[in-house]
Order: C-alpha cells, then sequence, then structure tokens
C-alpha cells in the first residue's frame, strides 16, 4: 500500500486526537517498515490494519468505523490534491463510475505497483447507482467512507445501503446509492 495512505491516516489521527496518539500509535506496533513513513514509499497494508486495531483499542471505537473516516478524511484530502479529477465529473454517479476506468488507471500510471480494488457499476436511471467492491485485502469500509464523502462534495444528498458478500470479511461488498427524496 503506498506510503500516502500511511501519512494521511497519521495526519487524521493527529488532527482529530493528537500528535501523542500518534507516537503511541507507532509505539505499540509491531511494524516491519518501523513506522518511518514516506508518501512515495510501499509498506504492507497489514501495517494500516494493525495501526487501525491499535486506535481502535485505545479509543474504544470499532475498527470499521475507524476505517470509515479515514475514507471520508482521504477523499476530502483528493479534492485537494487532484481538484482535475473532480472538474471532470458533473456529480457523485458520474465521479463514482469514472474511479475504475479513469481515476485509479491514472493512479496506476503513475505508481505501477498500486494495489487497486475494482468496481462494477451500474447506474439505473437518474437516482440509483451500484457498486460492488472487490478486493483481497478487504477495505470496503475504506470505500463506504470514500462514497459518502464523494456525495458530500457534490453537495448531493444519497444514502448508501452496504451488503457484504463476502461473510464480514469485506473484500466484496456492493453499495447500493440512492438519491434521496426520489421515489421508490
Ligand atoms: C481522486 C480520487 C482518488 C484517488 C486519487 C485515489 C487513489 C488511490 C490510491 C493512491 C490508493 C492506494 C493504492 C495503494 O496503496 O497501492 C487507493 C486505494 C483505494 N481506493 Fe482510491 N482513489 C480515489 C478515489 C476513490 C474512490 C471514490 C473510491 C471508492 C469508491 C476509492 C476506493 C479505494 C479503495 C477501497 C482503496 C484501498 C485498496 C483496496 O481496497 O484494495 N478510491 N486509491
Amino acid at each position: 500500500m503506498k506510503g500516502v495512505v500511511f501519512t494521511e491516516f497519521l495526519e487524521m489521527v493527529e488532527a482529530q486526537f493528537s500528535s501523542e496518539m500518534v507516537e503511541e500509535l507507532l509505539g505499540s506496533c509491531e511494524l516491519a517498515s518501523g513506522g518511518a513513513y514516506t508518501s512515495i514509499g510501499t509498506y504492507d497494508h497489514r501495517e494500516l490494519v494493525a495501526l487501525v486495531g491499535a486506535l481502535s483499542e485505545k479509543t474504544g471505537a470499532p475498527g470499521g468505523a475507524l476505517v470509515h473516516e479515514f475514507g471520508r478524511h482521504l477523499l476530502r484530502r483528493f479534492t485537494v490534491g487532484f481538484p482535475g479529477f473532480f472538474a471532470a465529473a458533473r456529480d457523485t454517479f458520474a465521479f463514482l463510475a469514472q474511479v475504475e476506468g479513469y481515476v485509479h488507471a491514472e493512479v496506476r500510471k503513475l505508481y505501477p505497483d498500486a494495489e487497486l480494488p475494482t468496481f462494477e457499476c451500474r447506474v439505473d436511471g437518474h437516482d440509483r447507482m451500484d457498486m460492488v467492491y472487490r478486493s483481497t485485502r478487504g477495505f470496503a469500509d475504506l470505500a463506504h467512507g470514500l462514497i459518502v464523502a464523494t456525495a458530500e462534495h457534490y453537495g448531493e444528498a444519497i444514502t448508501v445501503e452496504v451488503e457484504d458478500l463476502s461473510g464480514g470479511a469485506r473484500t466484496h461488498v456492493r453499495f447500493e446509492l440512492r438519491k434521496r427524496g426520489a421515489a421508490e
């Protein structure tokens, strides 16, 4: 997993908790990298899982909720770092439909070793969209946070229902997006 994901995670922890919390997390986890992340490096994604687990233990917040919150943070950072991707889409559905074939495709050009999920998207009329997430890393909660924050970015009221198709492993998950106020 790219270092930018780790540096953003630790920045979120520092902003929401404290720099002491960052030090505590790094100190309490057995990290092969030693915890000295650079944004261009590549690290084992299980280090992120360990850091989330430690934060969950120290704060009492469930790990899934922390990963979801991190997804929202990351999307807001992406809107600042990569405004062109957002300008290229007129709304939430258009943007999300482009993640697989355009956004992540560009990411892969930049970082050939990126470990990216796959998304199958189906837009159904004007107000419904399904996204099916697949990744061996099981970061569906991250995807959920990214999706919710995308709707916030475009100022749209969208509900997201989550169905885990992998028995709780979060590796294969369907997201059903509905524009709120739309007829059933
Ligand atoms: C401008 C927008 C975006 C950029 C620049 C971006 C970029 C990236 C990068 C750099 C990674 C890390 C790859 C690695 O560590 O090897 C990543 C992973 C990921 N991205 Fe995106 N992404 C964007 C939008 C989204 C959106 C909207 C979603 C969800 C619908 C999404 C879902 C994910 C997930 C779930 C992962 C974690 C890896 C996994 O689950 O296997 N991304 N993305």
